[in-house]
């Protein structure tokens, strides 16, 4: 199929190349003229594990090619992909000014019908108002397919060629099912293509986005929830019995917040090899690996690195809260160890207090008898 991708950022790239690269004939549009030159020449202005090999290999066989010019592009492919950016307004509000500057863009473009399929992150709604400037600007036949995007930076071509799910949403079914007829050959494990309308389809990404602000901002939170005071009384008391079952009974809730924040820290990793997803290793394993990623002079620390270094400001963001909320992990995890030792060290002393003060009442009691004896005696 032709297809024309408007936007060669993450999103747009990763996903004209791979349509490519499942057979398709893509061309890639971007208003940044340095970024097309550079990709042309093959060139991918940030790093992502796979992508350039699969850029120049699709460019060589002359599946893919990259240009400025919108019109031409959308003359020759039977689907366009809207892919530009929705940077957060000063209000917090996704602007979307990119996606309908492109969509009007299309409708001027178009000679014929065409399904337009929208993949930029979008408020609920936002397909209608695409319909309305597409109408406003042609009177060709089009349909609008939303297609939200869930590969994440550092596996996004991972993640496009193996997705979770794929979820697209409208009420054109012919668009629907030529949509879908593209993904076909990135779900053959079995995994799903949702299909709903627009509007629920654009909600599902913000709606997966909360989730994980969700888990994030919840092991946050129990990293930071203090124990009760470590208490006195020592080793067998009832105090510390029951100050001891207080303590598992938390530990039990957070290790499995713990648990899922090193599968999000995970899933939001690239892995050598286009590997991840470590889920099942035990929560051991996982850190040592973290920590490997973390230390310097190891192959993991170097391919994070390099990713480090080529990510834009946001992929860098999103690397150093990744960093922080591992750094609280192990802060959490270093504070029970302390915490462990200082009770232990108040049983032992309690213990040897209670032995010095039986020690000191069995010489008293000696020395009582003692004087009683030769009191007897005398
Ligand atoms: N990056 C991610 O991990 C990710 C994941 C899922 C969804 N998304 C969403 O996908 C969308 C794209 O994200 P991105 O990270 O690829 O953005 P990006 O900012 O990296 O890239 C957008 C590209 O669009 C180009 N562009 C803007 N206006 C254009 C126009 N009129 N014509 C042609 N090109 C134009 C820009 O020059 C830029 O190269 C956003 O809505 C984002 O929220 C991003």
């Amino acid at each position: 199929m032709n297809l024309g991708v408007i936007g060669t950022g993450y999103v747009g790239l990763v996903a004209g190349t791979c349509f490519a690269e499942s057979g398709n004939d893509v061309t890639c549009v971007d208003i940044d003229e340095k970024k097309i030159s550079a990709l042309k020449m093959g060139r991918v202005s940030f790093y992502e594990p796979g992508l350039e090999e699969l850029v120049r290999r699709n460019l060589e066989e002359q599946r893919l090619s990259f240009t400025t010019d919108l019109k031409a592009t959308v003359r020759q492919a039977s689907v366009v992909f809207i892919a530009v950016g929705t940077p957060q307004g000063s209000d917090g509000a996704a602007d979307i000014e990119q996606v309908l500057a492109t969509a009007k863009a299309i409708g001027q473009a178009m000679d014929g019908y065409r399904v337009i399929v929208n993949k930029s992150t979008v408020p609920a709604g936002t397909a209608d108002r695409i319909r309305a400037l597409l109408a406003a600007a042609t009177s060709h036949p089009f349909a609008v397919v939303a297609n939200p995007e869930f590969l994440k930076e550092g596996a996004a071509v991972e993640d496009f060629m193996k997705p979770d799910r794929v979820v697209l949403g409208g009420d054109d079914s012919q668009a629907i099912e030529l949509v879908k007829e593209l993904y076909e050959p990135f779900v053959r494990t079995g995994n799903p293509i949702l299909i709903m309308d627009a509007r629920s389809a654009e909600m599902s990404k913000y709606a997966a986005n909360g989730m994980l602000a969700a888990k994030i901002s919840f092991i946050n939170n129990m990293a930071g929830l203090p124990d009760g005071e470590v208490p006195q009384g020592g080793g067998g008391s009832e105090v510390a019995a029951a100050y001891q079952q207080a303590k598992i009974q938390k530990d039990a809730v957070r290790s499995s917040a713990l648990a899922s924040l090193k599968q999000i820290q995970l899933e939001t990793t690239s892995g050598q090899d286009g590997e991840h997803g470590h889920g099942d290793l035990p929560l051991s394993k996982q850190y040592e690996t973290e920590i490997k990623r973390y230390a310097g002079n190891t192959p993991e620390y170097q391919t994070w690195a390099r990713v480090m270094a080529a990510q834009n400001d946001r992929g860098a963001m999103v690397e150093l809260l990744k960093i922080k909320a591992l750094d609280l992990s192990l802060q959490e995890r270093q504070y029970r160890q302390w915490e462990r030792m200082e009770a232990q060290l108040a049983s032992a002393v309690a213990a040897k207090l209670k032995s010095q003060s039986r020690k000191a009442d069995a010489a008293a009691n000696a020395a009582v008898r003692q004087t009683a004896t030769s009191k007897l005696g005398s």
